[in-house]
């Protein structure tokens, strides 16, 4: 949809190029009207008191509640509803089995006749994210609605920085709440899938306007887009790095490759930023934040700081920092830190790593040299479309 004339995914992709534009040039002035946070340390002290700086997803919210967007005590339920599958799925689900999840949908993508990598990822990602609730089948995600659905998110995100017409507010939810519903239909039509929803009504008695649906669409959200986002990024950025061991035999390079994952999550973070709003006034470093004030902490930011990164804006692929594991802790938060941290951060690690696995076992790429671009929707991705690039080592050509 268009805002004031302007695609809403444009409005939210040039606010991610403006955080790297900052990264680049500390004088460059962030036109939207949040407070900017790219200091490591500030971000560390934001992230350490949650009850003071509350989550800011009121675009998110009007899908669903669950426990990404929640803060306080709903917050807290929220996250004991769930967070007992993402302790026991590195457990349940071992790399090997990591790595065939990813391998059988990379093969049944070959096998369709509609090669979409993006989507074979997030694919992949839902049957680990569906196996970690236990569920015996993949969770109900057909991808029509969801692209429908990040567009809708795109555009209530796009109206929350650059405002809406009422009329555009009023079909935009409108639009959201059939998407809900379609949801909604679809999950109570799968037994097991039903028979969880149900349990986690029951558990969650105390919660005030608690929607099962709602909180698990959040949850598989937060699971599948940055995933498959984050290995986008890696073919991408193997597509311009010329031939490295790593890339021919992965499995006799493993530790090589998790330190080019690292590089990977660093400069192109599939989350690159994360909003909150401060509920009470207080000073950090230097830095005010006035009650009710949104903020943006800049996760691009906090990764170029060249007090902890050498050359930070370039990509290396054996990164020194990574190989001496020298970097503060607080300066490399691709999944943020303290209590919020990301729920899934263990598996969306091991996913990364058996995803490219499976995929090194599978392809080479071809080298790009299109101008690099980058598309934001619920996370950061690469504008360059990858197919074109890659090699099946089994028939030569995808
Ligand atoms: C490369 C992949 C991933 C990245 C980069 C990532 C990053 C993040 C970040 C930055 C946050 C914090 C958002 C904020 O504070 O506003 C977050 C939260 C969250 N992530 Fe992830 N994530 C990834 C994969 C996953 C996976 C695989 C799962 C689940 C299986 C998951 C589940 C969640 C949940 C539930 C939250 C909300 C945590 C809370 O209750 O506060 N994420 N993630």
């Amino acid at each position: 949809m268009k805002i004031n004339g302007v695609d809403s995914g444009q409005i939210l992709t040039a606010v991610v190029g403006d955080l790297y534009r900052k990264a680049a040039n500390p004088d460059f002035t962030f036109p939207l009207q949040v407070k900017l946070v790219d200091q490591a340390e500030v971000a560390k002290a934001i992230f350490m008191q949650p009850e003071v700086f509350v989550k800011n997803y009121g675009f998110m919210e009007s899908l669903c509640v669950g426990r990404f967007s929640a803060s306080g005590e709903d917050w807290k339920q929220r996250a004991a509803l769930t967070q007992s599958f993402y302790t026991q799925s590195t457990v349940l689900l071992d790399e090997s089995a990591l790595v065939q999840i990813y391998a059988h949908h990379l093969q049944a993508g070959l096998q369709s006749d509609r090669f979409d990598l993006f989507e074979i990822f997030i694919n992949a990602a839902l049957e680990v994210v569906s196996k970690s609730l236990g569920l015996p089948n993949t969770i109900p995600w057909p991808m029509d609605l969801v692209n429908k659905t990040r567009d809708a998110l795109i555009d209530q995100q796009a109206m929350a920085w650059v405002g809406g017409t009422p009329e555009f507010i009023e079909q935009s939810r409108r639009h959201i709440a059939a998407i809900f519903a379609k949801f909604e239909a679809l999950w109570q039509a799968d037994p097991a899938l039903r028979a969880l929803l149900s349990r986690l009504d029951t558990q969650a008695s105390g919660i005030k306007n608690f929607s099962a649906v709602g909180e698990l669409l959040q949850n598989v959200f937060a699971a599948t887009e940055s995933t498959s986002s984050g290995l986008l990024w890696a073919i991408e950025c193997m597509t311009r790095q010329g031939d490295l061991p790593l890339f021919r035999h992965a499995e006799q390079h493993v530790e090589e490759l998790v330190i080019f994952l690292d590089e990977v999550l660093r400069v192109f973070t599939p989350v690159p930023y994360v909003s909150r709003v401060c509920r009470q006034a207080t000073q950090i470093n230097g830095m005010t934040f006035a009650e009710n004030e949104p903020i943006v902490i800049s996760i691009v930011g906090v990764h170029s700081d060249s007090q902890y990164w050498h050359d930070p804006l370039l990509f290396k692929p054996r990164r020194q920092e990574f190989i001496e594991a020298s970097y503060p802790r607080h300066a490399f938060i691709p999944f943020i830190n303290g209590p919020r941290v990301c729920a899934g951060m263990k598996l969306a690690r091991q996913e990364l790593k058996c995803g490219m696995l499976a995929f090194l076992e599978r392809f080479s790429v071809k080298p790009c040299n299109e101008s690099r671009g980058l598309e934001y929707g619920l996370a950061s991705r690469p504008s360059v479309k990858l197919e074109p690039y890659l090699i099946d080592r089994k028939a030569g050509v995808v």
